[in-house]
């Protein structure tokens, strides 16, 4: 692994509202990362899912230090990425808030190689055992290797962007 740190003459600027800003209009995509530990399901909003790696499929994500959802998917190291359709704001909402049972009332199916919750009206998915788990600052980067994917539906997917979930065209 590679890694380099800024010269010592450059500070970086520090004020982490102007970096939410500023980052706030690099849109991104909306999945809700589930995973089964025992007989508790879980599952978070992540807006950092990305493709890294085709040969070996790879995709990765960038987990809070603070989250709860991610440590017991982490110890059982098999997730499922759902990949939100447009529309599905509600869902977003349920599983980016903190506690409570976020599956109350929602019937799902189960990732075929993971057992992990597939979310009902979602556009794809994509099943995943953990490959490794790199801390970086107040988040980590996860890796998953991808076991299994399929395109459910042909609605377009969620995106955020500027603090909002707006609308594809066609
Ligand atoms: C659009 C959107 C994108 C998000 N992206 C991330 C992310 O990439 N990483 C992260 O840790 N939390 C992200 N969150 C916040 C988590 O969804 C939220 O903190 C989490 O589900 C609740 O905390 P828990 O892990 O303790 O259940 C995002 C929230 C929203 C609404």
């Amino acid at each position: 692994m590679t890694s380099s740190s800024a010269p010592a003459d450059l500070e970086p600027h520090g004020d982490p509202e102007r970096f939410r800003h500023v980052l706030s209009h690099v849109p991104t995509s909306v999945v809700v990362v589930t995973g089964t530990c025992g007989d508790t399901d879980h599952g978070m909003v992540i807006g950092s899912f990305t493709s890294i790696s085709l040969d070996p499929q790879l995709v990765g994500f960038y987990p809070a230090n603070t989250s709860t959802s991610w440590p017991p998917i982490r110890d059982v190291g098999r997730f499922c990425v759902n990949v939100l359709a447009q529309g599905q704001g509600e869902l977003a909402g349920r599983f980016a808030r903190k506690g409570g049972d976020k599956f109350a009332g929602l019937e799902f199916d189960r990732a075929p190689h993971t057992g992990a919750p597939i979310i009902p009206g979602i556009v794809a998915w994509i099943d995943c055992v953990l490959d490794r788990e790199i801390e970086l600052g107040d988040h980590s980067l996860v890796v998953g290797r991808v076991m299994d994917l399929c395109v459910s539906q042909s609605e377009h997917p969620m995106v955020f962007s500027r603090g909002a979930y707006p609308s594809l065209g066609d």
